[in-house]
């Protein structure tokens, strides 16, 4: 069984082609974290697990989410991240999460994926070529890595070293805590109030008020609202006035051509 949780389309495109080349069911956990809905997951065939990566670690959320979730069937878990380019000690921690539910870790995969952070002027996005060549290498990478779970090979990534855990592990909750926050958020006049925005949050934080987005104060900074919004309506601050919210279906022509 595949469960992704995706905000902008990268670890979905990633997780149907797993689902594809493996023959397996796929699973999105959106709806779940929003209703907080634990009923058992079961499956016979290993349990692939698949996030983007927040701030060097899988999306804080989730990783709550799947401690507190019951698994059954099989013990065999592997891991998959997708990132702009550093998955910092996201499999680490998925490590230890399943280890202490006495499920087998299999090792994770890291997919460099086009980056989606458009709140972030650290991050700059990436120009429609590059964009387009991660997104055919990723597809490529999946049906390695789908190859390497049928053969019942563990996954292998980079080396993480003791510093990065160190380093992230203090750093993590305080840059969440202050930096990953909706103060900034508003919406232009091409807003037609569709409600779009809040069905996709998965923290719950965005209420329509006659038909205009309000944000709460439990962002994760997913870019979920602003990635998928169907007209551009939704602006971060000064920061994305000038550039294109990113998301994956925005791309996937590139994939069906082929
Ligand atoms: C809040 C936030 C933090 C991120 N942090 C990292 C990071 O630490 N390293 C990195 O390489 N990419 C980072 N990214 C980029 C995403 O991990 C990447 O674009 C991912 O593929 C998005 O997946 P999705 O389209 O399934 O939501 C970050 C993106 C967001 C929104
Ligand atoms: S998704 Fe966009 S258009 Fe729809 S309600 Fe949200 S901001 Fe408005
Ligand atoms: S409000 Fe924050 S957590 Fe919700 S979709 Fe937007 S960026 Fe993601």
């Amino acid at each position: 069984m595949i469960l992704y949780f995706s905000a902008t389309g990268n670890t979905e495109f990633i997780a149907r082609e797993l689902a594809r080349h493996l023959d397996d069911e796929c699973v999105n956990l959106l709806e779940r974290v929003k209703k907080n809905d634990h009923a058992p997951l079961h499956s016979e065939k290993p349990f692939i697990v698949c996030a983007p990566v927040y701030v060097c670690e899988m999306p804080r959320f989730m990783s709550k989410y799947l401690k507190e979730q019951s698994f059954s069937g099989s013990k065999d878990v592997y891991c998959i991240f997708t990132s702009g380019g550093y998955c910092g000690i996201s499999g680490v921690l998925a490590k230890r999460i399943f280890k202490k539910k006495g499920m087998t870790y299999h090792g994770h995969a890291e997919f460099k994926m086009p980056r989606n952070y458009v709140a972030n002027n650290s991050y700059p996005m990436l120009a429609r070529e590059e964009i387009e060549t991660r997104i055919l290498t990723s597809r490529d990478q999946a049906k390695a890595v789908a190859e390497d779970i049928k053969a019942g090979r563990k996954l292998t990534a980079r080396h993480v070293f003791l510093w990065e855990s160190i380093v992230t592990i203090p750093f993590n909750p305080v840059w969440c805590k202050y930096k990953l926050t909706a103060d900034a958020f508003y919406t232009t006049e091409a807003c037609i109030g569709c409600g779009k925005c809040a069905r996709l949050c998965p923290l719950n934080n965005i209420s329509l008020v006659d038909k205009a987005p309000v944000w709460g104060d439990a962002c994760t900074h997913c870019m979920a609202c602003i990635g998928n919004c169907p007209t551009e309506a939704i602006e971060y601050g000064t920061i994305t006035q000038e550039k294109e919210p990113y998301n994956f279906g925005k791309y996937k022509y590139i994939v069906k051509e082929q």
